[in-house]
C-alpha cells in the first residue's frame, strides 16, 4: 500500500480545510473516507496482488470452509480470496468491500461464476437472511476500527458451529511497518494474535492463534450461549 491517500491530500493544507476534514470524519465516521482511500488504490492493488496460493488456500481450510459452505468474504478487495473457497468447494460467497473501484475489478473477474457475489457494503451495516458458516477477514483487520463491534456482528451473521478467522498473508512486524505511512483514521497497529483475539472470546470459543513473521490469524467457533 502507498501514500497516497488522505495524508497527501492534507499535505499543505490550512487548519480550515484540516478542521473540515476533522468535522466531516467525525459526522459521517471513517467509512465513507476508508472507501474514498481504497477507492484510489483499486487498480494498483490489483495490479500488485500476488497470485492466489498457498496462503489464501491455508485460511479458507482454517476457516472451516468446505464442500456446501457459505462464506462471508470482509474487506474482499478485488476477490483475492474466492478462488480459495471455490476450491474448497464453497457453495456461496458474498463477499463485501467499502470501495467501488475494488467491488468493480473483482465483479469483472467472477463475472462467470454464479456462487460467487460481491457487495459494496460495510461489514458494520451487513445483514443477510440466511446464517454463515465461515466468516473470513483476509488482510483487513487493522483497517476495521471497532473490533468489538465486528466481533458482535461476526456472531450476528454466523450460524450454529460457525466460525470465525482474522488473518494476514504476511507477519504483524511487517504489517505495522507497512502501514506507518497510512493514516491513523484509515487503519490500526496490529497487535499481538493472542491480544488481538481478547476482543472476541466473550462470543467465541477461540482455537486458532497463529504469530509468525509470515503468518498471522487468530479464530474460533461461536460460543452457543451467543447464538
Ligand atoms: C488491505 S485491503 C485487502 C483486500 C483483500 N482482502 C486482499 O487481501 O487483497 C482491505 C480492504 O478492506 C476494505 N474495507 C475496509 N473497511 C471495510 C469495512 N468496514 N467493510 C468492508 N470492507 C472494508 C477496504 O476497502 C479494502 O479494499
Amino acid at each position: 500500500m502507498t501514500n497516497t491517500g488522505f495524508e497527501n491530500e492534507l499535505d499543505g493544507a490550512d487548519e480550515q480545510v484540516r478542521r473540515e476534514h476533522i468535522r466531516c470524519t467525525l459526522k459521517h465516521g471513517n467509512e465513507p473516507r476508508m472507501g474514498d482511500y481504497f477507492d484510489s488504490l483499486a487498480r494498483t492493488w490489483e495490479e500488485n496482488l500476488e497470485p492466489c496460493g498457498a496462503k489464501h488456500r491455508a485460511t479458507a481450510f482454517l476457516a472451516g470452509v468446505k464442500p456446501g459452505s457459505r462464506v462471508l468474504d470482509v474487506g474482499c478487495g478485488t476477490g483475492i480470496m474466492a478462488q480459495a473457497y471455490l476450491d474448497a468447494g464453497a457453495a456461496e460467497v458474498v463477499a463485501l468491500d467499502v470501495a467501488p473501484g475494488m467491488i468493480e475489478i473483482a465483479r469483472e473477474k467472477f463475472a462467470r461464476e454464479p456462487r460467487v457475489r460481491f457487495e459494496c457494503a460495510s461489514i458494520y451495516n451487513f445483514e443477510d437472511d440466511r446464517p454463515f458458516d465461515a466468516f473470513v477477514a483476509y488482510n483487513v483487520y487493522p483497517h476495521l476500527m471497532d473490533k468489538h463491534g465486528l466481533a458482535r456482528k461476526a456472531a450476528s451473521l454466523l450460524g450454529e458451529q460457525g466460525r470465525f478467522i482474522v488473518a494476514h498473508g504476511l507477519g504483524r512486524k511487517t504489517i505495522n511497518a507497512h502501514h506507518d505511512c497510512v493514516p491513523a483514521h484509515i487503519c490500526t497497529h496490529l497487535e499481538t494474535a493472542r491480544a488481538s483475539a481478547q476482543a472476541w472470546e466473550e462470543l467465541f470459543n477461540i482455537d486458532q492463534i497463529v504469530d509468525t513473521d509470515e503468518y498471522y490469524c487468530f479464530g474460533g467457533t461461536l460460543k452457543s450461549a451467543a447464538l
